[in-house]
């Protein structure tokens, strides 16, 4: 996997680049959930295929930004989900975003995937990885030229932070209530709706929760599994905390039915998903 790991590395520094240096509009075209395409999501995602074309392990990749599943090598192992730039519309504010991959072996769901990998592009570019070998998450800084490994990533066992996803208005009244609790309890809001950089910030400020539930809107949730969820569910448990849905199972047991499907999620500390599974009566 490491030649994987490497070839991130190269595409993180190329986006990094295009982030800073490319034009931010939009480019007349739809993602596979209907989002507009910036130039930016449509540019990062040809970084990315194009790097792993000569990355021989890996089978196949599915991109958020694509409908299906592209094959890249038939005798490769590995595929490779993605978000090539997680929250991309927060770049026109100058607001840090992600990419994120899953890599995933004999099958497209929680117990197939082996390792996760996500990159805040911000004022400074970092990298985490977790496998399923690992004891925890390994965090990395672009450090001229190079990826310095920095740290090792461990929650503690209750934080601070609540980032709250979804519109209130459509919340559950359990929900609204048991965020309510948090903040009752002195819990700080954090959220920028940026995926990456809100759990990066729960996990490196030693723990919180971050939510996104299923909504009246949207009742399987907005963040799809393959290329969002289950990447930072196993960093999540690598790093001492939990990752469940709505029903109070383990994310890392999903199977998605489909390549782009969502479901309800909560990644935190041990003691805030306790908190929220007897909330939730599950
Ligand atoms: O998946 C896209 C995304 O931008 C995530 O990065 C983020 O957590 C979420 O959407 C924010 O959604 P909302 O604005 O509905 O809270």
């Amino acid at each position: 996997m490491q030649s994987i790991f490497e070839a991130i590395k190269e595409c993180a520094k190329a986006i990094d680049t295009a982030i800073k240096s490319e034009d931010l509009g939009f480019a007349k075209s739809a993602n596979a959930s209907g989002e507009d395409q910036l130039k930016l999501d449509v540019k990062s995602d040809l970084i990315i295929e194009e790097r792993f074309k000569s990355v021989g392990v890996i089978k196949d990749i599915i991109s958020e930004e694509k409908e299906g599943i592209l094959e890249l090598h038939k005798d490769g192992i590995y595929s490779v989900c993605y978000d090539p730039l997680d929250g991309s519309s927060l770049v026109d504010v100058n607001l840090s975003v992600g990419s994120i991959f899953g890599i995933y072996k004999d099958g497209l769901d929680g117990k197939s995937l082996v390792a996760s990998v996500y990159v805040v592009y911000g004022p400074r570019v970092e990298m985490s990885i977790a496998t399923l070998e690992d004891a925890r998450p390994t965090l990395f800084r672009l450090m001229g030229d190079d990826f310095k490994k920095i740290a090792s990533i461990e929650l503690q066992t209750k934080g601070k932070l609540c980032a709250p996803g979804g519109t209130q208005q459509y919340w559950s009244h359990i929900h609204k209530s048991f965020i309510d609790s948090l903040f009752a309890e002195g819990y700080r809001l954090r959220y920028s709706g940026g995926m990456v950089p809100d759990l990066h910030q729960i996990l490196l400020k030693g723990g919180g929760l971050f939510s996104y539930p299923g909504t009246d809107d949207k009742p399987k949730g907005k963040l799809r599994q393959l290329f969002e969820v289950l990447p930072f569910a196993l960093i999540y448990e690598k790093a001492g905390g939990a990752a469940i849905n709505d029903k109070g199972e383990r994310l890392l047991t999903l199977k998605p039915d489909h390549i782009h499907d969502t479901t309800p999620c909560f990644f935190g500390s041990k003691s805030e998903i306790e908190a929220l599974k007897s909330a939730y009566g599950v």
